[in-house]
């Protein structure tokens, strides 16, 4: 077996007795061995819920989880003040719509979104919207693939929000962020970025970014679910009220009213927060690191390119996807998504169908739905060739 992906057990699992081809990284990657044992460590350990014990095992388990949010900012190049635990993205972008968002959007407001985001990146917008009457504005797919300052700028020109993914988990597509977040800080923009995707391929570093709110999930990052961060400019989040009420995030409370809250970041991490997760997230943080990320981006990259000639040369796939990303997004033409997936699924081959909980962008593609399959850093040659020899059966089936 490859010498990385024998880090990651679940890799050598058999399904239906064939072996494994693990092609669902985007939507969650396995777990090396260290996280694991981590979480064992810490379960099995010194666990104790954090910040109210005097007892040991709380005030070691305490400083265990504060320095993992350390090494998660330092992971991020970020100041540590405005990293936010949370359970995943999608909890990250509804905590700022609605501690962020209520107090500073109105009726005469409008936010720019775009046609690639996740759901976890409109949603939450919508229902704010849908309080407060603020316009969406909606960058589509054309002008984000050739975006330029000049078909920009409309969009972000007297908006209050862009919040914008950094990597598309459809298809790999990177919007141009170093022209795009200047620009709409220029034009009075609040910038969220989407790092679900992002963090997972490039290290990242939110002291250059430029974006006031950052949001990213662990367990795209080979680390546990149930984990998430948010990190926020510490002068924008100590201007935002509370989210959700309870446990860290009080200073002092009074009935029948007067209570008072915490500092940043104990004001958004109401009740308690996943503390294994956020540790075992950081010993995730120093396995990438520990592999390097020249080595990772070398290894995807030969992978990448390696996925998309294999799925250029079957003529019966139509393909949404720019080349060489890491992640294909494709239909095998005449043929149900959710058919071929089946069939994929039976030799061994895990890869997702349907909308990607990205339905704007399927109807910018005009699909309804799609295959997609996406490498990890664990990703090797025989999954590639894998997903090629089961394609081509899966054809050879249903046209
Ligand atoms: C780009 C992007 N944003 C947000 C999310 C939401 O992640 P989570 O479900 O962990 O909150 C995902 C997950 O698929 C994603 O790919």
């Amino acid at each position: 077996m490859d010498s990385i992906a024998a880090r990651f057990p679940a890799l050598s699992r058999t399904v239906y007795g064939k072996r494994l081809a693990y092609l669902d990284s985007a939507a969650s990657a396995q777990k090396p061995q260290v996280v694991l044992d981590t979480l064992m460590e810490v379960l099995g350990g010194a666990y104790a819920n954090i910040h109210r014990g005097l007892y040991y095992n709380s005030a070691e388990t305490t400083a265990t989880f504060e320095a993992a949010r350390e090494r998660m900012a330092r992971f991020l190049n970020a100041d540590p003040r405005g990293l936010i635990v949370v359970r995943n993205a999608t909890e990250g972008v509804n905590l700022v719509a609605q501690a962020w968002g209520r107090t500073n959007l109105t009726a005469k407001d409008a936010i720019v979104l775009t046609e690639v985001e996740h759901h976890a990146n409109i949603v939450p917008w919508q229902i704010l919207q849908a309080e407060i009457g603020f316009e969406i504005r909606v960058i589509p797919l054309d002008v984000l693939k050739a975006s330029t300052p000049e078909n920009i700028k409309p969009y972000v020109d007297g908006a209050k929000l862009l919040a914008i993914t950094q990597m598309s988990n459809v298809s790999g597509l990177k919007p141009d962020l170093k022209m795009m977040i200047p620009l709409a800080k220029a034009a009075g923009c609040v910038v969220l970025v989407d790092g679900s995707q992002g963090v997972v391929h490039a290290r990242q570093d939110l002291s250059t970014l430029g974006a006031d709110f950052y949001v990213m999930t662990g367990h795209k990052l080979y680390g546990p679910n149930g984990i998430g961060l948010l990190w926020g400019n510490p002068d924008v989040l100590e201007a935002m009220p509370p989210y959700q009420g309870g446990g860290d995030m009080i200073d002092k409370v009074v009935l029948p009213l007067g209570t008072t809250y915490a500092g940043v970041p104990a004001r958004f991490e109401a009740g308690t927060p996943p503390i294994s997760e956020l540790i075992a997230l950081a010993a995730a943080a120093d396995f990438m690191e520990e592999l390097g990320w020249d080595v990772m981006a070398a290894r995807e990259h030969t992978l990448a390119v390696r996925l998309s000639a294999m799925m250029a040369g079957l003529d019966f796939v139509e393909i949404y996807s720019a080349p060489d990303t890491g992640i294909v997004a494709f239909n095998v033409k005449g043929a149900h998504s959710s058919d071929v997936a089946t069939l994929l699924d039976q030799q061994g081959v895990a890869v997702r169908s349907g909308h990607h909980c990205a339905m704007p962008y399927m109807a910018a593609l005009g699909i309804e739905s799609c295959l997609r399959a996406s490498l990890g850093v664990y990703s090797t040659e025989d999954d590639i060739a894998q997903l090629e020899e089961a394609l081509t059966k899966a054809h050879q089936m249903l046209v």
